[in-house]
């Protein structure tokens, strides 16, 4: 991380976990964990428990987020949720382009870029996720496919609104497998997104955005990753839904 110059943030995706009871109970667990974090902690919790989750960090340095957001206003869209009902709510973060929305529910580049403008216009702060598949990983066109995933989530998205995206490095391969990627892999692509934003938006946007790594991050190997210099934090599963240990992580990236 690079705290001098940007954000360091730690979020968890709870994915389809927790009740609202069960909710209410985590982020009491949370809240003194990360009092005295020297990074942002975010909580992104299930449709359901958002409500709960705003009421439960209010007066804290915690922030919550949704796993999700459709790209337009209101309309007929069944099942889906717009940015301006987030909002309502005290939604600060949404996850755009989880792998597993990409994997199991039709998400495509082109849907992530529209989700992506639609949340900047209604001022919530994107977390965009990119990463590639095991194949793709081991037919060594990693940086080909994350490149493209860059491009095309931030197509016709200005450089003032490309500052306030966060992006999360997820290789696919990694994630609820136990299998993280080295601090090397994990550096290796972010900085490589680092240089496509470069590209995109000059050295300035590009150095001020953050970039977590997403994958089997846990309590033991968290302050390995985050000591990279261009991993800024973390997008967390399986360890986020644990206190103690989504707590050790937010410590490893205040240090
Ligand atoms: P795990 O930490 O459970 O591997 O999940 C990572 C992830 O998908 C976060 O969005």
């Amino acid at each position: 991380m690079k705290k001098d110059i940007r954000k360091a943030i730690i979020a968890g995706n709870w994915k389809m976990n927790k009740t609202r009871s069960e909710a209410k109970a985590l982020i009491d667990e949370i809240i003194p964990l990360s009092q005295n974090a020297d990074c942002q902690t975010v909580v992104c919790v299930p449709y359901t428990n958002l409500e709960t989750a705003v009421q439960a960090v209010k007066g804290t340095n915690i922030k919550v987020g949704a796993q999700n957001v459709h790209f337009e206003e209101n309309g007929a869209f069944t099942g889906e949720i717009s940015v301006s009902m987030l909002k309502e709510i005290g939604v600060s973060y949404v996850i755009i382009g989880h792998s597993e929305r990409r994997q199991y529910f039709g998400e495509t580049d082109e849907t992530v870029n529209k989700r992506t403008k639609t949340a900047l216009a209604g001022g919530l702060i994107p977390i965009v996720c990119v990463g590639e598949l095991l194949w793709e990983r081991e037919t060594g066109i990693t940086e080909e496919v994350v490149s493209r995933q860059i491009k095309l989530a931030f197509f016709g998205i200005s450089a003032a609104d490309a500052a306030k995206v966060v992006i999360a490095y997820e290789p696919v391969w990694a994630i609820g497998t136990g299998k993280t990627a080295t601090s090397e892999q994990a550096q290796e692509a972010c900085k490589l997104i680092r240089d496509r934003l470069c590209t995109l938006y000059g050295k300035d946007i590009a150095d001020s955005i953050t970039i977590q790594y997403g994958g089997s991050m846990n309590a033991a190997n968290a302050a390995e990753l985050v000591a990279k210099e261009d991993v800024d934090g973390g997008l967390i599963g399986g360890a986020s839904l644990k206190a103690t240990d989504f707590g050790e992580i937010i410590k490893a990236a205040s240090v």
